[in-house]
This record gives structure tokens, C-alpha cells and sequence, in this order.
């Protein structure tokens, strides 16, 4: 029989999200205003605890105007986790900045404290004031929010939060979206929740969030013709996308549900396995298990990330490495890093499982057949 493809974080949509579409489109709003994008950004403002929101395109473009709202331009300095995906620093060089890079600390994997303490007082040493910090939780972990606002407070440097992997995470309480200046989500397919592709700012800052609007619309003054004095963009989500979202955002606890049950699914079954560890929650951290990932310790259980990835691959079940540092892209080589190498480490030995809020039954037996046989688990 033939064995459909398990992949990692597919979209999970269901007949409200088609029957919004249907709406918007029977409406006629199709564009970029109307009645689904006032709604989205709403509630999305609300499930983060911010008062304003702005829906865009992508996740990266919810960077990018981060990045122009607070007035980052060439020259300027920004310090930028390095464990991540490219998205959250890109927009960095879209403007010209100097990017310096920051690594990650053991227990959440996200920016170490010690390390971005270290890289702003040489900063300051040599004259030198970021402008911003970007601050990212990776797989749905928070980052120590609390320690890295605190160094930010102190050395006065605006904190935009990405939150792209971390819709529906919490850290005592607060969740994620709430920290900083400006958060950040995305609504690519593979997130939490999806819009097919979208992202959004939120924030306290009504001004802020303005600006991003008025960015994320050509930056057209507000006269009876086309009149621009600063260069916008096309950026902001249409109606039908938003309605999706506004479908999507009403099962986000629904899908963190299902996440972290995957989490406990994989735990189970390797928690006992020598060489094979997890991303533990510290005390007052919850995480949406956006991806559930394993530190594979070779020579502790004889077979490498790139065997069981391999393996895997063979019984068509997708699998990914973490993340590869953005201090060890070609593109960045130049780039200055402060850290001891602890996100080189977990992108050699780490490893993302299928994390899916929609795997089926069946698709978790194929899973576990396969764990026991590569781990040899007894
Ligand atoms: C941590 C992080 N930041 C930023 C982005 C960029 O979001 P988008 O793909 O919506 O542009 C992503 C993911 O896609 C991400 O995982």
C-alpha cells in the first residue's frame, strides 16, 4: 500500500476557515481593508495583552517594519539572536544596519543574558548605541524575558520580540506577544496557526502601530491624491487572508493543545533512551511545543541526526535539523557574535520531529514503529 508523506507542521484548517473565505469574497472586501482585517487584528491585539495591531503579508515584513518604526537606518547597530530563522534579522539588512549577533543559553535555547551583556558594554566601550534588540522563542520556548528587558532597560535599548514561533506561549502568565517595544507573529503555513501566509505587529504604542499601518500602505499622506514623503511598502493582509486568521485565532488553544500532547507523545517514548534529551519548561515557562525537537547525543546512543533523519526519510516521514546559526551563515561572515558556541551545538545534534496538530493516529503509530526501530527502544 502506498504510505502518504508525514510532514512536520503542515496547516490544520478547517470548514470555518472556508465558509470566512467564502464570506469575505461574497462581500466583495477582498482587498486590504474590511471587516475581517478590523476583527484579526482586534482579537489578536487581545489574545497578546497589547492595545494595537497591524496585519501584514509575512512575518518578515512585520520585521522590516519594526525595524522602520523605530527609525533604523544605515549605520545603526542592532543585536539579534543568532539561533533562529533568517526572517528575524534580514530586515536589518533591508535598512543598511550593522547586525550583531548573540547566542543562546542552555535552558530555553533562546538569547543568552550573560552573552548580550557582554556585546552591549562593548558596545558602549567603543561608542556604540544599538538601537534595537531582537529577542526570539524558538519552537515555542520564552526566551528569559524578564533578565533580557531587564539588560535592555538598563543600557536603554528598544526590544522587538519575535514571537512567530510562540502564538499561545506563556511566560508566568504573560504571554508571548507582550514583551518589548513591538511583537512580532507570523502566519506562514507551517506556524501554529496560518493565514497561508501573513504576520502581524502588536503593541502598547498606538503611535508605533500607526506608523506601521501608514508604512504598510505606501505611506500615502492623507490627501485627496497620491502624495508620499517616505518610501512604504505593499505589505498589509488582505481581507480574505485575515479571515482565515480570525477562524485560526479562535482554536489556538485547541492547536497548543495538541502540540504539547505530540511533546508528551515523544517523551514518553524516549525519555529513557541514553543520548536522547528535550527541551525541558523551566519553572514558570510554557511553551506552545510549536516543534518538538531532540539533542541527539551520538556517541552516547551510536547513530548521528543525519541517520534518523535518513531513516526516517525512508518511510516518507519528514524530519528537520534545528535551526543553523545565523553566526555561521555565509551571508553573515563577517558578522561579530558574542557566545560560547551553544546554538553551534544544537544545530549539530539537534533534531525537529513531525509536530503537526493534525497528525492522525495512524501517522503516530508509524512514527513510533520507526522511533523503536532507530533507537532500538525497548
Ligand atoms: C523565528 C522566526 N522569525 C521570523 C519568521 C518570519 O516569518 P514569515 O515566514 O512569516 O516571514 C519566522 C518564520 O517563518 C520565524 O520562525
Amino acid at each position: 500500500m502506498k504510505k502518504n508523506r508525514i510532514f512536520l507542521s503542515p496547516p490544520h484548517i478547517g470548514h470555518q476557515e472556508n465558509e470566512n473565505v467564502s464570506k469575505a469574497f461574497s462581500s466583495n472586501w477582498i482587498s486590504t481593508t474590511g471587516p475581517y482585517v478590523d476583527e484579526f487584528e482586534k482579537k489578536l491585539a487581545k489574545h497578546c495583552e497589547r492595545n494595537y495591531s497591524c496585519v501584514v503579508q509575512s512575518g518578515t515584513a512585520a520585521i522590516h517594519l519594526a525595524i522602520r518604526v523605530l527609525g533604523i537606518s544605515k549605520g545603526d547597530t542592532v543585536l539579534c539572536q543568532s539561533f533562529t530563522f533568517i526572517g528575524s534579522c534580514n530586515p536589518v539588512i533591508y535598512e543598511k544596519a550593522n547586525l550583531i549577533f548573540i547566542d543562546s543559553e542552555k535552558e530555553t535555547w533562546n538569547m543568552c543574558p550573560n552573552s548580550l551583556r557582554i556585546a552591549l558594554e562593548d558596545c558602549r566601550k567603543r561608542k556604540i548605541h544599538p538601537k534595537a534588540i531582537i529577542v526570539v522563542h524558538l519552537y515555542g520556548m520564552p526566551a528569559k524575558m524578564d533578565e533580557i528587558l531587564s539588560i535592555a532597560n538598563e543600557f536603554k535599548v528598544a526590544v522587538i520580540e519575535d514571537a512567530a514561533e510562540a502564538l499561545g506561549s506563556k511566560l508566568n502568565d504573560k504571554p508571548c506577544g507582550s514583551f518589548g517595544r513591538l511583537s512580532i507573529l507570523s502566519f506562514n503555513g507551517n506556524k501554529i496557526i496560518t493565514t497561508s501566509g501573513g504576520g502581524a505587529l502588536v503593541s502598547n504604542n498606538l503611535a508605533d502601530i500607526n506608523e506601521a499601518n501608514f508604512l504598510s500602505t505606501q505611506a500615502k499622506e492623507n490627501k485627496p491624491f497620491y502624495e508620499h514623503k517616505k518610501v512604504g511598502y505593499n505589505y498589509k493582509l488582505s481581507n480574505i487572508l485575515a479571515s482565515i486568521g480570525v477562524a485560526q485565532l479562535e482554536k489556538i488553544n485547541n492547536r497548543v493543545d495538541k502540540r504539547r500532547k505530540n511533546y508528551t507523545f515523544y517523551h514518553r517514548l524516549l525519555k529513557n533512551k541514553r543520548g536522547v534529551s528535550f527541551l525541558n519548561e523551566p519553572k514558570g515557562f510554557f511553551s506552545n511545543r510549536w516543534l518538538t525537537c531532540i539533542i541527539i547525543d551520538e556517541k552516547k546512543c551510536g547513530i548521528s541526526v543525519d541517520q534518523v533523519i535518513s531513516e526516517f526519510e525512508e518511510d516518507k516521514i519528514e524530519t528537520r535539523r534545528l535551526w543553523k546559526p545565523m553566526h555561521m551563515q555565509p551571508v553573515f561572515k563577517n558578522i561579530p557574535f558574542y557566545g560560547t558556541g551553544i546554538s553551534n551545538l544544537l544545530f549539530e545534534k539537534g533534531l525537529c520531529l513531525p509536530s503537526g496538530s493534525n497528525i492522525k493516529g495512524k501517522d503516530k503509530k508509524r512514527i513510533k514503529e520507526k522511533l523503536i526501530k532507530i533507537f532500538s527502544l525497548k
